[in-house]
């Protein structure tokens, strides 16, 4: 990753740990501080908030404005990461290389730990209340997180997501659009709003963040070796994506470094999974 991307990553690392309940104290209800730093905490590659802080930093703005809202979309991450290795969903046994948060803390626990960091997300994001661009950053993360998007998503990767029932490219590229794309668009979106972009501006970023979110699903899979009859053309789609994002990215000139080298380590991880 390289220099700017890592300060990023620190800058959201620091910023989480500041705000996140202690793990113990008169003021924590049992070990509900401790399960949340479990789950956000030590582990992460941060893309989302990166992400978020260089949309903002993109639209002519200094990205710490857009710090709580980098924080928010990690937050709505990580509650999604505990939901989804929950028995009831993949039922994984690990996360991040340690064991997932139910096999630590327990499964009543680790559906609570996921509904206090979805709505610790729209803390964040909503506070100190300072503007009319700061509400609709809540709007979209709302829907995006919601049945339209994220959630959505979940709901057809369920359905459909053993890899039989996939009937085709298109189908699979609905469930990355929920489940994975929803997030990165609303990633970029938010840095935007942040940064006060003219509407214009905030639609080419939510290209940019769909087509990326849409991407790193494709290369994800393609990594863990997952849509294997697709894979071609999941490559292709892959490159075809990139290549978009990184021309919105250049488009804004020196500012869109940040986006600009998320779209590398894209393409470096799509290298890697195609060896
Ligand atoms: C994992 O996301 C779930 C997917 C959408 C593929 P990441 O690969 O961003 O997970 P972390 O945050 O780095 O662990
Ligand atoms: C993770 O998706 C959850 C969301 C994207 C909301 P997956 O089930 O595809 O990813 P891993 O393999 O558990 O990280
Ligand atoms: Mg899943
Ligand atoms: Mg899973």
């Amino acid at each position: 990753m390289s220099e700017l991307l890592s300060e990023y990553r620190e800058l959201v690392n620091r910023e989480l740990d500041r705000r996140l309940p202690a793990a113990s104290g008169d003021q924590v209800p049992g070990r509900i501080g401790e399960a949340m730093r479990y789950s956000v905490l030590g582990g992460g590659k941060r893309v989302r908030p990166i992400m978020v802080l260089s949309a903002c930093r993109a639209c002519g703005a200094d990205p710490e404005r857009a710090l709580s809202g980098a924080c928010a979309v990690e937050l709505i991450h990580a509650y999604s990461l505990v939901h989804d290795d929950l028995p009831a969903m993949d039922d994984d046994a690990m996360r991040r290389g340690k064991p997932s948060c139910h096999k630590a803390f327990g499964e009543a626990n680790a559906i609570l730990v996921g509904d206090a960091l979805l709505t610790l997300a729209f803390d964040f994001l909503a506070t100190p209340p300072e503007s009319l661009f700061q509400l609709r950053a809540v709007s979209e993360l709302a829907r995006l997180a919601g049945w339209w998007g994220l959630v959505g998503g979940q709901v057809l990767d369920l359905e459909l997501g053993a890899t039989e029932a996939v009937h085709s490219f298109d189908e699979l590229e609905r469930i990355h659009r929920g489940k994975t794309a929803a997030l990165f668009e609303a990633s970029a979106v938010i840095g935007a709003l942040l940064a006060e972009a003219d509407d214009a501006v905030v639609e080419k970023v939510r290209r940019y963040g769909i087509a990326m979110g849409l991407a790193f699903q494709h290369i994800d899979d393609a990594l863990d070796q997952e849509h294997r009859q697709y894979a071609d053309q999941a490559v292709e789609r892959s490159r075809h994506l990139l290549a978009d994002s990184r021309a919105v990215a250049e488009g804004f000139g020196d500012e869109g470094c940040g986006l600009v080298e998320l779209v590398t380590l894209l393409e470096e991880r799509l290298e890697q999974a195609t060896g």
